[in-house]
């Protein structure tokens, strides 16, 4: 056999894989606890501003967070604290995509509220470093990436429960080059790993009343990994007979997106990391695009919230990117203050921004010099919530 070395090579590069994921799934299995917020004086937000756009977004949604938690910061309940060192020149400097200083920090925070980060890919000018995201998430051990989209006019009123630690992203910067003509990328679903996503799914729709989860997957060809997603969703819905439970190719279920009978049916539905990369993408695109839509990182210990799109150098290149639009950093936020239980502080947020941003709409923004800066943007989110009647005018437009 004239590749019998490259073949050796492979075989011991994916025994130690298979070994770490083993650990990893050890670990997983041992469990612990989610940490009770309420406990933690003073709980601490990181603020990681990010690339590009990322710094500009991040500090308009700062001023409008700081606001909104005036009393608590005050009082010394809340710390925000900034934490440099995860843009791409730190990153490169330490060619590590975590550098070490920065993940110590990371850990000594509760929660983190992170901008965009360039993500380098083959090609481009910067080394092929792994994601400081999936290396966050994976770090951290964020498993669910909780996404949501609501379009009322349009009946839409998703939640995506997107597993954030495993699939084609764990082992992605780990693939083979076997021989200069075989590349081999791996997917990774482990018991654990997919009982908790798809438990923490079931969860939020019983604690909301929601009558319906859907998983997505592509078992029929990917048997393996997606068998074992879509059995271990079938035996966990056996535990909520209230919920309904049904599943889907992630094929269909992309056109059924758009499918504007079917698709006011769905709520909240559970996936495999790289589908629910994809659907939320898609889905986000019906609430005006992704610079809408904010993402919520959950783990046990730790959670992270930030914007789902990415840090637009050519919006910076091109000198415009004090006009980038800060809804998706706020709409973050939000998820921050309801996930540490600032239930009332999130809920008047989430007015003014449904006010700001879908209802009223005096200012635009369209990411260019002829729309609103995200400053001014910020500016008429500050005064909308200095309304007293904030909550009645939210739902009086809701209504309409
Ligand atoms: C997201 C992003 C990331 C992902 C990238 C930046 C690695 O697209 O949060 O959806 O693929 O998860
Ligand atoms: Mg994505």
């Amino acid at each position: 056999m004239i590749h019998t070395e490259a073949i050796e090579k492979a075989k011991s590069h994916f025994a130690r894989l298979l070994e770490e994921q083993l650990l990893r799934v050890e670990r997983m299995k041992a469990g612990e606890d989610w940490v009770d917020y309420s406990k933690l004086a003073p709980l601490i937000i990181g603020v990681v501003g990010g690339d590009g756009i990322g710094p500009y977004i991040t500090e308009q949604a700062v001023r409008v967070l700081k606001y909104v938690l005036a009393d608590e910061i005050a009082a010394g309940k809340i710390e925000l604290r900034d934490i440099p060192g995860l843009d791409i020149e730190s990153r490169v400097a330490a060619m590590k995509a975590l550098p070490e200083g920065v993940l110590a920090a990371l850990k000594e925070c509760h929660v983190i509220l992170k901008g965009p980060l360039t993500t380098p890919k083959k090609g481009d000018k910067w080394p092929n470093l792994e994601s400081a995201n999936v290396s966050m998430r994976r770090e951290l051990d964020l498993f669910a990436n909780v996404r949501p989209v609501k379009v009322p006019e349009k009946g839409i009123d998703w939640i995506f429960y997107r597993e954030n630690t495993e699939g084609e992203y764990v082992l992605g910067s780990n693939g083979l080059l076997v021989t200069e003509d075989l590349a081999v990328d791996f997917k990774v679903i482990t018991s654990p790993g997919a009982e908790r996503i798809v438990r923490l799914a079931f969860e939020y729709a019983r604690k909301n009343g929601i009558k319906r989860v859907s998983a997505v997957t592509k078992a029929n060809v990917i048997k393996t990994t997606d068998g074992k997603f879509l059995e271990t969703a079938k035996r966990v819905a056996k535990q909520y007979p209230e919920i309904a439970f049904d599943d889907w190719f992630v094929d269909i279920m992309a056109a059924k997106l758009v499918d504007e009978k079917r698709r006011k049916e769905f709520r909240v539905i559970v996936l495999p990391n790289l589908y629910g990369d994809i659907l939320t993408d898609e889905a986000a695109e019906f609430q005006g695009g992704v610079g809408t839509a904010g993402s919520a990182n959950i783990g046990k210990r730790y959670a992270m919230f930030e914007a789902i799109h990415g840090s637009a150098p050519r919006m910076v290149d091109e000198g415009r990117a004090i006009y980038a639009d800060p809804a998706s950093m706020m709409r973050a936020s939000v998820m921050l203050l309801r996930h540490i239980g600032y239930v009332s502080q999130a809920t008047k947020m989430e007015s003014a921004l449904d006010i700001c941003g879908q209802f009223e709409r005096k200012v635009v923004l369209t990411g260019r010099s002829d729309g609103a800066t995200g400053a001014q943007f910020a500016d008429y989110v500050l005064k909308t919530l200095q309304d007293p009647n904030l909550e009645s005018r939210a739902k009086s437009y809701a209504k309409l």
